[in-house]
């Protein structure tokens, strides 16, 4: 072998020190979008208004309901693990949410059936592939309120 040439043992060390170098890499990258996404979500709930949606006695647990907020439709869903708030467009074909079912915390659209998890809008059954986007939702002095932000398929 050639002097100055690398042996097989140079080889898988130089090898395992790119492969550190290229994970290390990877965590700061994905520490930074994560941080990124952080400040997104911060900056909107420090700008963005809460909005009146509807009185909490107007929703009974296992019913949903349509609401103007801020001009925007959105649909309050009343399940079993809590109050959320989604947009009332499904991602499909446009039919509004609120005219198909709550089932649980499944939310099937009226038109072609697509399901979504209505605590987070991610998308549970076809022909949608897009979820929903989700907005932040409080309960103050039993009005429920609305902060608009397009968390899709967030939490
Ligand atoms: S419009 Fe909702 S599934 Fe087609």
């Amino acid at each position: 072998m050639p002097v100055g040439w690398p042996n097989a043992t140079t080889l898988k060390s130089e090898k395992r020190t790119r492969a550190q170098a290229l994970g290390l890499a990877l965590v700061i990258v994905a520490g930074w979008a994560d941080a990124l996404h952080f400040m997104t979500r911060q900056e909107i709930s420090l700008t963005t208004p809460w909005q009146p949606a509807l009185p909490l006695t107007e929703l009974p647990q296992g019913q949903m309901k349509a609401c103007n907020v801020g001009g925007r439709d959105v649909l309050i869903c009343h399940t079993r693990d809590g109050l959320f708030a989604l947009d009332n467009t499904c991602t499909h074909a446009s039919a509004r949410m609120s005219e198909g079912r709550l089932r649980g915390s499944r939310l099937i659209c009226p038109l072609h059936g697509a399901s979504f998890d209505a605590r987070t809008g991610k998308v549970l059954g076809a022909p949608a592939i897009r979820p929903l986007a989700c907005h932040q939702l409080r309960v103050l002095d039993g009005m429920v309120e609305v902060q608009l932000g397009d968390f899709a398929g967030a939490t």
